[in-house]
C-alpha cells in the first residue's frame, strides 16, 4: 500500500489491486468523491461516462460525481434506479445498454457505478458485456461495498432460480471509496457491512479482529455507526483499508474462486440458507452472513477444530451488530431444505469454511448432519446471535 495526500484535504490512501486481468489502484478517503473526475483523467482520457446510482445515493451524492468529471472535461449522464436487489437483473441490464447505445458510447467510454453492491454488481455486469466489455469504475457508498464487493471484480445479476448466476470475472479500471458518504447510510445497512469487515478479522488478521473488539465490544453505550462515524472517523477508514488490502492480497493469488478465495465465503453457507429459507426479505445480505459466522463458529466447536473460547469471542463481538432475532416463523426443516438445495443445485458436496483459531480457517466438506441440525436449532432458539 502506499498512502498520498491530495491538496488541502485529509489523507487519501492508495491500495494497488494485482490480477492477471488488470492492475488497478483503489483510493479512500474522506472526501474522495470529489476527486473522483481528477483520478479517473489520471487513468483514462475525457470520454462519455455512463454514472449508474440508485434513488438514495443519487439524491445525496448524483451531483457532486457528476461535477467531479465535468470539471475534469468528461461528458457524464446519470441514470438513476429505483434500488434494492430487484435492480440486480437482466432486463436492468438491458435498460442500460439502450441508455448507453443511445448516448453513442463506444469501447472509449466509460461505465460509473455510484452506490452500494447492488449498483456496482449490474453496472460492473453491463459494462463486462456490453461492446464486449467497457471500462467502469466502482464508487462504493456502503461500508460493504468498500470492504468487499467493489473489489475483485465479481460483477452479476439474478435468475429468477438464484442470485448472482449470470455473471463474470470482470475487474474494474479504478474504485475511489468516500468513507464520507457512510454518514447518510442507515445504521442496519452499516451494521451489515461492518459483518463482513469482522469476516476478515476471523479468516485471516487477527489483530483486524481484536482492534475490533477494542472498537466495539467496549463502546456498548452507543451504535457501531456512532462510535466509528462521530468519534472514530479515521479509525473506521484505516479499518476498511486492512479490509481492502486483505481481499486484494486473495484475489491476487486466485482472481476465479478455484481455491483461496473461498474462503471469503466464510458465513455464506449458513448465510445463504438463512437468506433464501426467509425468501430473502427478512435479513440484509450482511445481517445472514453474520448468523451464518456465528453458526460456522460454533459448528467449529462442535468439531473440536476451533477452541470454545474463540467462539464465545467472535459471537460477542457479532452480537455488537444488532443482527434481528431468527424469524419466529423459520423452523429447522427450512434452513435445512435450503443448504440442501444449494448443494443439489450446484452438483457439489456441503462446503463450508470454518475457523480453525482466529486468522485461520479450514474447508470442511459434508460434515456430520447431526451436528449441522444441532447448530441450526441453537440458533433458532437464539442461543447464538
Ligand atoms: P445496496 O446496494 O442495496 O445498498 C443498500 C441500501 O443503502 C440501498 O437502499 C441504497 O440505496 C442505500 N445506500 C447506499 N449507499 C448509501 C449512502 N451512502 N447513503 C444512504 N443510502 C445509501 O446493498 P449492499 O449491501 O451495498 O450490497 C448488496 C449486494 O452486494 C447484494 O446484491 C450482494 O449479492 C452483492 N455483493 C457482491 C459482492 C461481490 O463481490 N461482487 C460481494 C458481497 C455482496
Ligand atoms: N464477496 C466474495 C468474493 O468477492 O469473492
Amino acid at each position: 500500500m502506499n498512502t498520498s495526500t491530495t491538496a488541502g484535504e485529509k489523507k487519501m490512501y492508495k491500495v494497488k489491486i494485482r490480477t492477471e486481468q488488470k492492475t488497478y489502484p483503489v483510493y479512500l478517503g474522506q472526501k474522495a468523491l470529489d476527486s473522483t473526475g481528477q483520478l479517473i483523467s489520471a487513468i483514462l482520457p475525457p470520454c462519455t461516462a455512463l454514472v449508474v446510482s440508485d434513488k438514495n445515493v443519487a439524491a445525496h451524492y448524483g451531483e457532486k460525481c457528476l461535477k467531479s468529471l465535468r470539471d475534469k472535461s468528461f461528458e457524464p449522464f446519470l441514470e438513476v434506479l429505483e434500488g434494492g436487489e430487484k435492480e440486480k437483473s437482466l432486463s436492468s441490464a438491458a435498460a442500460l445498454y439502450s441508455r448507453a447505445l443511445e448516448a453513442g458510447m463506444d469501447r472509449s467510454s466509460v461505465i460509473i457505478a455510484l452506490g452500494g453492491g447492488v449498483i456496482g454488481d449490474l453496472a460492473g455486469f453491463v459494462a463486462a458485456t456490453y461492446l464486449r466489455g467497457v471500462p467502469y469504475v466502482q464508487l462504493p457508498t456502503t461500508l460493504l461495498a468498500m470492504v468487499d464487493s467493489s473489489v475483485g471484480g465479481k460483477v452479476a445479476v439474478n435468475h429468477p432460480l438464484g442470485k448472482n448466476l449470470i455473471g463474470a470475472f470482470y475487474q474494474p479500471t479504478l474504485v475511489v471509496a468516500d468513507g464520507s458518504t457512510l454518514h447518510t447510510l442507515p445504521e442496519r445497512e452499516f451494521n451489515a457491512g461492518l459483518a463482513e469487515l469482522i469476516k476478515y478479522g476471523i479468516i485471516w488478521d487477527k489483530k483486524l479482529f481484536e482492534r475490533l473488539e477494542l472498537s466495539l465490544s467496549n463502546n456498548k453505550n452507543t451504535t457501531p455507526k456512532k462510535h466509528f462515524l462521530e468519534m472514530n472517523c479515521s479509525r473506521l477508514l484505516k479499518h476498511i483499508v486492512s479490509a481492502v488490502i486483505i481481499k486484494g492480497k486473495i484475489v491476487s493469488q486466485d482472481e476465479r474462486e478455484k481455491d483461496l478465495r473461498r474462503i471469503l465465503n466464510f458465513g455464506h453457507t449458513f448465510g445463504h440458507a438463512l437468506e433464501a429459507g426467509t425468501g430473502f426479505h427478512y435479513y440484509l445480505h450482511g445481517e445472514a452472513v453474520a448468523c451464518g459466522m456465528a453458526m460456522a463458529a460454533r459448528l467449529a466447536a462442535l468439531l473440536g477444530i476451533l477452541d470454545p473460547l474463540f467462539v464465545q469471542r467472535i459471537i460477542a463481538l457479532l452480537k455488537c451488530l444488532h443482527v434481528p432475532p431468527p424469524p419466529l416463523e423459520l423452523n429447522r426443516d427450512t434452513v435445512i431444505e435450503a443448504l440442501f438445495y444449494d448443494k443439489k443445485k450446484e452438483g457439489k458436496e456441503l462446503v463450508f469454511i470454518l475457523p480453525v483459531s482466529l486468522g485461520k480457517t479450514t474447508v470442511c466438506k459434508t460434515p456430520p448432519a447431526p451436528l449441522i441440525e444441532r447448530v441450526i436449532e441453537e440458533y433458532l432458539g437464539g442461543e447464538l446471535i
